[in-house]
């Protein structure tokens, strides 16, 4: 499988072996965080260049991709666990490489996670381009025998390679139903 160019937000944490497997199977791949270490970790394991970014930070946000786009062309695929703090952050991505890049065909794959608020998790409210595949990823938590518990992140970077493998627009990790019965 190849990816292409790829842009990594939110994947230097428990999304870290889903980032290096997307570094694996791409051309380039920038993984965007705040925390140096988490950074330096994954350029330490993996062909991969990191950027500190903040993604609350909107013109910073619309400057890497820009920059991203100028140093390799076209951007293939985006991988986006973006939270709450930033609710303009995916549009922005979006907007951008829409204008960058109106006639090359990319991927945004986008992770949903909540401990709280199924509604962050199952709504969907991107506005769909003709260029754009757009996958969702929806983390919710695991039944078992002795009671519910959270997803650990080996369940959530397969989760996400799965998505990124197959043609589904949406991927349900674990189960979402009923949502009172999560941990
Ligand atoms: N359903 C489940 O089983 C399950 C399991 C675990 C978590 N969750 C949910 O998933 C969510 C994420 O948890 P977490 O935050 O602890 O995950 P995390 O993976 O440890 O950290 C979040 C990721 O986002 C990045 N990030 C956060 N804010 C950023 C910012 N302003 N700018 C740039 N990068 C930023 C972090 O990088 P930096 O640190 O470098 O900024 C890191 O890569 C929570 O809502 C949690 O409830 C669900």
């Amino acid at each position: 499988m190849q990816l292409g160019n790829v842009l990594v937000f939110g994947g230097t944490g428990m999304l870290a072996e889903a980032t290096g497997w997307v570094a694996n199977h791409a051309t380039h791949t920038i993984a965007f965080g705040r925390d140096p270490h988490k950074l330096a970790r994954l350029a330490k394991n993996y062909r991969i260049e990191t950027k500190n970014l903040d993604y609350t930070d909107m013109d910073a946000l619309r400057e890497n991709v820009i920059n991203a786009y100028k140093e390799h062309k076209a951007i293939h695929m985006v991988v986006a666990w973006i939270h709450r703090t930033s609710p303009q952050a995916v549009f922005v991505i979006k907007d951008t490489l829409n204008q960058l890049q109106p006639h090359q065909q990319w991927t945004l794959l986008l992770i949903k996670g909540s401990s709280s608020r199924l509604s962050d998790i199952k709504e969907t409210q991107e506005e769909s381009l003709p260029n754009c595949t757009i996958k969702e990823v929806r983390l919710g938590f695991k039944i078992e025998a002795q009671g519910s518990r959270w997803l650990t992140h080996g369940e959530i970077s397969d989760g996400v390679i799965q998505a990124i493998r197959g043609n589904d627009k949406e991927t349900i990790v674990g189960t979402l139903e009923p949502w009172h019965k999560r941990p």
